[in-house]
């Protein structure tokens, strides 16, 4: 086995980069072996309008260090008031590459997200008119739907309505955590995406649960049972071009995890890349890493793929940092619970 892998430059699908002093402290560990990302809207407050989107990517430049390169590919937070013309305007300008669904109440900030999906359809409308993809955060919010089954429920009871209602929409389902989700991904045409977390590959329940309660494993969509876990390794190393790259890497300062209340979110920004190419070699798809990580995104979302590249080589167990610091207090890095061989060079 050759132990050198040369690929393009990775793009990361769905990142959360917040802003402040936490922007600062995070957006280097992205920019440092990613190209773009498509930038999640749920700060506080949301993001919800072009002009909002425009003064977020001023401030990710702003951060950025002058020695690196990084495109932010800006979202809109969708609300039951978002405005249909001012999406296609943030979208004909270039500026917004994707509008992010959040049922109300789903995960963190989310509560301007949508309750009624009916008040949505004007701009989903307009959205499939338009090419512009709708990001979906796929849990429903029933309390009486247990949260391990959140994700299945709600693909029957609203995914599936809205795209059938919305012909043409273009729809990226986020962070799947389960079979139901991948197979419902693989089924669904062109239009359909879906991203794949690294600590999803992972993690089980059982990591967050047996042996005391671990907050750093706990994100949201919540990691399910071990058969999902292998569906989810089955699918981002298929080679199939539905399933991309979006870390979902969220962080949060350690004394908001380890918490009465933790807040959801793994923080993977750090050691995303040797993780995966840990995970593909693990399961004899290195050949097939490219493809979740530089390929298969940039072809959903219509952009070209990164033409310079990046090359990792297999050696002795990579050290990282176990927490970084925020300004505000430190943030754990995702443990995969192994030693990883593969480094960025
Ligand atoms: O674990 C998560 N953290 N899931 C989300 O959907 C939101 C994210 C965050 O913003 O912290
Ligand atoms: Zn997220």
């Amino acid at each position: 086995m050759s132990d050198t892998l040369t690929l393009r430059r990775p793009d990361d699908w769905h990142l959360h980069l917040r802003d402040g002093a936490m922007l600062r402290a995070v957006l280097p560990e992205t920019a440092r072996h990613f190209a773009r990302a498509i930038v999640m809207p749920n700060l506080v407050p949301p993001v919800v309008t072009g002009a909002q989107a425009a003064a977020y990517r001023d401030r990710i430049l702003a951060a950025l260090p002058g020695d690196m390169s990084f495109e932010p590919l800006m979202t809109l937070y969708l609300t039951e008031d978002t405005d249909p013309d001012d999406v296609a305007a943030a979208h004909a300008s270039g500026l917004v590459k994707a509008v992010k669904l959040y049922p109300a109440g789903a995960t963190t900030n989310s509560a301007s997200g949508v309750r009624d999906f009916d008040r949505v359809r004007g701009v989903l409308e307009r959205m499939a008119e338009i090419g512009l993809p709708l990001c979906v955060h796929g849990e429903v919010t029933d309390s009486d739907i247990d949260i391990f089954d959140r994700e299945a429920v709600f693909i029957d009871r609203v995914l599936d309505p809205i795209r059938r209602t919305t012909p043409g929409l273009r729809v990226v389902m986020e962070h799947i955590t389960t079979r139901d989700g991948a197979d419902y991904a693989r089924a669904g045409g062109p239009d359909l995406g879906a991203t794949i977390t690294t600590h999803h590959l992972i993690i089980n329940r059982n990591h967050i649960l047996v042996g005391g309660i671990r907050p750093h494993y706990y994100c949201l969509p919540v990691a399910k049972r071990e058969e999902h876990r292998l569906a989810l390794r089955a699918a981002a190393t298929g080679g199939e071009a539905c399933f991309f790259l979006g870390t979902d890497s969220a962080p949060h300062v350690d004394h908001l995890k380890e918490h009465a209340c933790g807040c959801a979110g793994c923080f993977t920004a750090t050691n995303t890349m040797s993780i995966l190419a840990e995970v593909f070699e693990q399961e004899g798809a290195l050949d097939r890493l490219e493809g979740f990580t530089s390929l298969h995104g940039p072809a959903f979302y219509r952009l070209p793929p990164n033409e310079d590249r990046i090359t990792l080589t297999r050696g002795a167990p990579v050290s990282y940092p176990a927490k970084i610091d925020s300004g505000d207090g430190t943030v754990t890095v995702f443990d995969p619970m192994m030693p990883l061989h593969w480094r960025v060079a």
